[in-house]
């Protein structure tokens, strides 16, 4: 996948001010914030690569959808118009709108997780490992061992291990009520998922007669790999990729503020009506009556739009030759990049950045750190900050919202990267001082040893 001459496929139409405060106030802001960007004012960040969810720019198309929203609470005209979407995309026929995807994890698990199950996935992102947890469940992440390694170049780094899996189910250490797949895998640097992969853990599935439920955030960003690295997809268009791989799965979870195009929503998509029954039972408990779910009429109407416009095949090649892009530049000035890049982010190897900073000083943080007080960028630790003693590597997560930054943005981030490089040696690392339990990473401080 060439990252040049592309056609971007968008102009500006509407624009948002921002700046980059003076070192010394960053400086400031940074001790105040106790060293963790979450605590951060958007205000203060001049690029804001802290997530891809909800954060991307909505179309002409969405804002004047968001107009025509029908606010009633029952029988809302926005949410067929939703749900016509979400069953043409996936062809699961039970929709049940959230407020954003872990709404869609807790109503779900809610209804079929019981203290003791086993929940296997391919990694579990953090909220949905946290609900795992809530439930006193236990989450098993399966990534094949080829996700460990940041440097090799192979194309579905996102697969899950079939042969784990497969053991797994055969002598299961407690009952395994679902299987789950993230598509892209998030946890393991955004990377993707072959459509190979998602047939044989389904048939592995579906031999022991347990339901498979994707993480669908970021399927349609999913389905371009597919059509550029998996041979046989070649000529297919995304929406028909997109069909073929939901096919193989029994219902959905997704936060429709990735590859939904909105601010916020997201929705849990079923094939079985009993399942359907029970969860709506929940929904309507946790998030609203089923028409609506958490959302204002205009969400689901701009929903509507975006879902389908994520499955735009010139959309979709400038979104993850955007991320390529910035991959690639890191790396010419000489960045440890978790390689290939992924669909939504660019994860950049902190450890060997900085190996003169032991893990349980929290490289990845004194790097997220180290990139606000240069450039006044904005990052996310995914390393031993967020996942404690699980965490296989100490990554930090460049997420790029959506038809949002230009290049000059993300030239600004490698010039900042470069000089950081330039004297690496005298980056910090950084002791905990506050934060407990599986989300604490939101939450923490820390200060510089
Ligand atoms: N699953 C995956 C793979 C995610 O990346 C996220 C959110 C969720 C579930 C939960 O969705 O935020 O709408 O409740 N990821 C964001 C991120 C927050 O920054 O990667 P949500």
């Amino acid at each position: 996948m060439d990252s040049s001459g592309w056609a971007k496929p968008y102009k500006i139409k509407v624009v948002e001010p921002i700046r980059l405060p003076p070192r010394e106030e960053r400086e400031r802001l940074l001790r105040e914030a106790g060293y963790n960007v979450f605590n951060l004012e958007s205000g203060d960040v001049y690029v804001d690569l802290l997530t891809d969810s909800g954060t991307g720019a909505m179309s002409q198309a969405q804002w004047a959808a968001l107009m025509e929203g029908d606010e009633a609470y029952a029988g809302s005209r926005s949410f067929a118009q939703f749900r016509e979407a979400v069953q043409e995309i996936t062809g699961f026929p039970y929709v049940l709108p959230t407020h954003q995807g872990r709404g869609a994890e807790h109503v779900l698990f809610s209804a079929i997780l019981k203290p003791g199950d086993l929940v296997p996935s391919n990694a579990h992102f953090d909220t949905t490992r946290a609900h795992v947890l809530a439930r006193g469940a236990q989450p098993v992440d399966l990534p094949i061992p080829e996700a460990l390694d940041p440097d090799l170049d192979h194309p579905f780094k996102g697969d899950m291990d079939v042969e784990a899996l497969g053991k797994l189910l055969r002598d299961p250490p407690g009952r395994i009520p679902l299987v789950m797949l993230t598509v892209t895998n998030n946890t393991t640097a955004g990377q993707p998922v072959s459509m190979g992969n998602v047939r044989a853990v389904a048939a592995l599935a579906r031999a022991h007669g347990i339901p498979l439920v994707l993480d669908a955030c970021r399927y349609a960003e999913n389905c371009l790999f597919v059509r550029e690295r998996e041979p046989g997809y070649g000529g297919a268009e995304p929406r028909e990729i997109a069909s073929e791989l939901f096919s193989f799965a029994d219902g959905c979870t997704m936060s429709a503020k990735k590859d939904g195009l909105g601010n916020i929503g997201g929705f849990l998509a079923l094939r079985d009506r009993p399942l359907y029954e029970k969860c709506r039972e929940k929904l309507i408990l946790y998030e609203g009556f089923p028409t609506y779910g958490g959302l204002a009429g205009r969400d689901l109407a701009a929903l509507a739009v975006g879902l389908r416009e994520a499955l735009d095949l010139g959309y979709l090649r400038d979104r993850v030759r955007q991320v390529r892009w910035l991959g690639e530049r890191l790396r010419e000035a000489g960045i440890p990049v978790y390689w290939p890049p992924g669909g939504h982010a660019v994860y950049v190897d902190a450890g060997r950045l900085l190996p003169h900073i032991p893990r349980d000083a929290f490289p990845g943080q004194a790097l997220v750190v180290a990139l606000y007080l240069e450039g006044g960028i904005r990052a996310v630790e995914v390393g031993s900050g967020m996942m404690g003693a699980d965490a296989r590597m100490e990554l930090v997560r460049l997420a790029i919202p959506r038809r949002t930054y230009t290049q000059e943005h993300l030239q600004a981030v490698v010039e900042a990267f470069a000089r950081i490089r330039e004297r690496a040696g005298e980056v910090r690392g950084l002791q905990l001082v506050a934060g407990e339990g599986p989300l604490r990473h939101f939450v923490a401080r820390f200060a510089p040893l």
